[in-house]
């Protein structure tokens, strides 16, 4: 085995002002399954965490509770915790940014930049509540877009013509606080002089610390020139307050990271064996890993390297990024109910099944992950209990029945020889973070030992007094398979590698190759566990849809959508309200019906050719309603821009509206001579 490494790994901090979701989860799950790895594979590896407690966000959000910020921020560390716990997440330690760790090495790195010359000062201008006497970002400020007269647009950049602009050039600005007209307002800022880092991180973004497609985003940043970063924020403001100015506070982004050396320093306070600056030194010869979303890449590939490279620090071994998650192919939604929380999950479903799920879907590139509850359903049932938990289940009653002691014979070298030759594939692809190819390779091996259970049928031979022995090491054999798979899935099923320590009477190691049992008693098997239940799936969306509405209570509206309801979903209450801003982005045209066809197989669809300017090939769930021979000639609306789908039998590239309560009885539009193809409906 090669030499221990120390590891010290950190997943993004959480903001201190909402819940854990299920999106949160692909990170921490990610990490945690790394760093269970490392441990198992016999490394020094400490896993640390905290909540992210500062910014206008929180202190807004404890002023609407009637609670201080300090409370606040208390509760939710403690939610937080309890979530991430339930969900078997290994933290060594989870701090919280507001502690006085984070402010002695936050005062420490911001005197290194200012002392080195890193820090400049000057006044900016910028929109003001005159209510609430705060300085208002950008995202607290709405009112109609300078350019194109939208409504209700953001104070950075319009959302229907991308324009950008800043909050006071809106039409119309308001406070989305207070709802006041904001002023413009002066004050001096600091700025940390980030373009002087330019040829630093060029190279930095290129020394192997980065996945190729983060450091080519990067690239992109680099030469279109950095700006200055403002590292300031005046009073009020929860934070801590900058040395040597009067109400000034440190942005909430400038303490964040240092969060993660805060949380270190105080597990080392309780923790001899650990040494802050063993870890944290110029040169230090330890490893350090960031685990983030490809949301918050600039913060740890710009900023905190450049930052900590004036402090005189080390930099990071490594920044993994990962994608967002989908469920169901799109966006988190509270209508819906794919906004999952945490705990609600919780209060429905064993956390190992979406430990598994997501392991299965987790690689070492940016792309979003997609949670489909059914292939969820499918895939832990298949593979966790059809697979893996049933190499025990059928094999242990025949050890127990002879007397509980397995043999030391291989029953089959060739069997043996396919897990003791994956192993080290398995290894790579932990340590490479392509948890999908290592779920596929562990799959593939519990099929082998599936199959030659199946053909040497023990429950056969059983029934022949002169073949005992043969049942005992078929069955050995079975263990053992059984052993080798727990233990390559312990990082990802910590709570059920547990459960089979027991069974198995032995402990899961994985730092030396992988031993087929000797002579040794095992323990009765008792279930591991269970399938999933599809109907609390189903409940789990319908609570989040009830806990969304009792939370932020959308006003539902009509759902526009003319797809066929998920069988998963159907039940969820209508989509939540959109503006009309979100409404017109939907490019509605006449399109005339050129041609329609039967698809094979498909007993609901038809393959509509349609002309709106251009051809369009779309599918369409009105076979119940009309012929191919009455479609054609006819006009239709169709949604022109929405995004093309490969669908079982083509791709799919727009969707045709029909009004009507379904079966015979959905009609489209008659041809119409004044009707152009391509032409806008409003
Ligand atoms: N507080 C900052 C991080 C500071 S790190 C010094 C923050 N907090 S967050 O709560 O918004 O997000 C925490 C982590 O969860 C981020 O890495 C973010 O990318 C990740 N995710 C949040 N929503 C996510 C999904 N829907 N999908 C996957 N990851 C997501 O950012
Ligand atoms: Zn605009």
């Amino acid at each position: 085995m090669a030499e221990k490494r120390e590891i010290l790994v950190t997943s993004a901090l959480p903001y201190a002002n909402g819940s854990i979701h299920l999106g949160h989860m692909v990170e921490t799950i990610q990490t945690d399954i790394w760093v269970r790895f490392q441990k198992l594979r016999g490394h020094q590896c400490t896993y640390v965490c905290a909540d992210d407690a500062h910014g206008t966000a929180i202190m807004l959000r404890a002023e609407q509770l009637g609670i201080t910020a300090e409370q606040q921020i208390d509760n939710i560390r403690r939610e937080h915790i309890a979530d991430f716990t339930d969900f078997l997440i290994g933290f060594d330690n989870y701090h919280s940014t507001h502690s006085e760790e984070n402010r002695q090495l936050s005062e420490h790195i911001f005197k290194q930049l200012d002392t080195k010359g890193f820090i400049s000062r000057r006044a900016i201008t910028q929109a003001y509540d005159p209510e609430k006497n705060l300085f208002l970002s950008d995202r607290y400020v709405k009112g109609s877009c300078p350019k194109c007269k939208a409504p209700e647009q953001y104070g950075d950049a319009c959302e229907i013509c991308n324009a950008n602009y800043s909050p006071l050039d809106l039409i119309d600005p308001k406070s989305v606080i207070s709802g006041a007209t904001p002023v413009a307002k002066e004050s001096m800022h600091l700025f940390f002089k980030l373009p002087q880092f330019t040829e630093f991180l060029k190279q930095w973004t290129r020394a192997g610390h980065l996945q190729s497609e983060v450091a080519n985003k990067l690239a992109e940043w680099l030469d279109a020139g950095l700006k200055e970063w403002d590292i300031s924020r005046d009073a009020p403001y929860f934070g801590f307050q900058i040395p040597g100015e009067s109400n000034k506070y440190f942005y909430v982004w400038l303490d964040a990271p240092i969060g993660y050396m805060a949380s270190f320093r105080n597990l080392c306070e309780q923790n001899a064996e650990l040494d802050f600056d063993s870890y944290w030194r110029e040169g230090s010869n330890k490893e350090l890993y960031h685990f983030i979303g490809k949301d918050i890449i600039n913060f740890h590939a710009l900023f905190w390297p450049a930052m900590l490279q004036v402090a005189g620090f080390r930099t990071p071994s490594k920044v993994c990024v990962h994608g967002f998650l989908t469920v169901e192919g799109k966006k988190m939604s509270k209508s819906r109910g794919t906004f999952i929380n945490a705990r609600t999950y919780l209060q429905h479903l064993n956390p190992e099944y979406l430990r598994y799920y997501y392991a299965t879907k987790l690689s070492d590139a940016v792309d979003d992950i997609d949670l489909n509850l059914q292939d969820f359903v499918g895939k832990v049932n298949s593979d966790l209990v059809g697979k893996v938990v049933n190499i025990a289940s059928r094999t242990a009653k025949f050890i127990a029945k002879a007397g509980g002691e397995l043999s030391a014979n291989i029953a089959s070298e060739t069997l043996w020889q396919q897990f003791t030759t994956r192993e080290n594939v398995i290894a790579e692809y932990y340590e490479t973070r392509e948890f999908a190819k290592a779920m596929r390779e562990i799959m593939g091996l519990a099929d082998l030992a599936n199959e030659y259970i199946a053909e040497r049928a023990p429950w056969t031979l059983a029934k022949d007094e002169n073949r005992a022995q043969e049942v005992i090491e078929v069955c050995s054999m079975g263990v053992n398979c059984f052993r080798a798979l727990m233990i390559f899935l312990s990082p990802v099923l910590p709570k059920t590698a547990k459960a089979s320590e027991k069974f198995l009477n032995c402990p899961l190691h994985w730092a030396e190759p992988l031993q087929f049992l000797g002579r040794h008693r095992i323990q009765p098997f008792e279930p591991l566990m269970s399938r999933v239940d599809a109907k609390l799936v189903q409940k789990m969306v319908e609570a989040s849809v009830e806990a969304s509405i009792v939370s932020d209570a959308p006003k539902p509206a009509a759902d526009l959508a003319a797809e066929k309801p998920d069988s998963w979903l159907q039940r969820a209450p209508l989509a939540a309200e959109i503006s009309y801003d979100e409404f017109a982005k939907v490019d509605l045209r006449i399109a005339k019906i050129v041609n329609a066809e039967l698809v094979q197989g498909a007993d609901k669809l038809l393959r509509l050719t349609l002309d709106i300017g251009e051809t369009r090939n779309v599918f369409a769930g009105i076979k119940s309603a009309y012929t191919p021979e009455d479609l054609i000639g006819k006009h239709t609306v169709m949604v022109a821009n929405l995004k093309a789908r490969k669908m079982k039998f083509g791709e799919s590239q727009g969707m045709v509206l029909a009004a009507g309560p379904g079966g015979k009885d959905l009609f489209i539009l008659e041809p119409h001579p004044g009707a152009e193809p391509g032409m806008r409906v409003m």
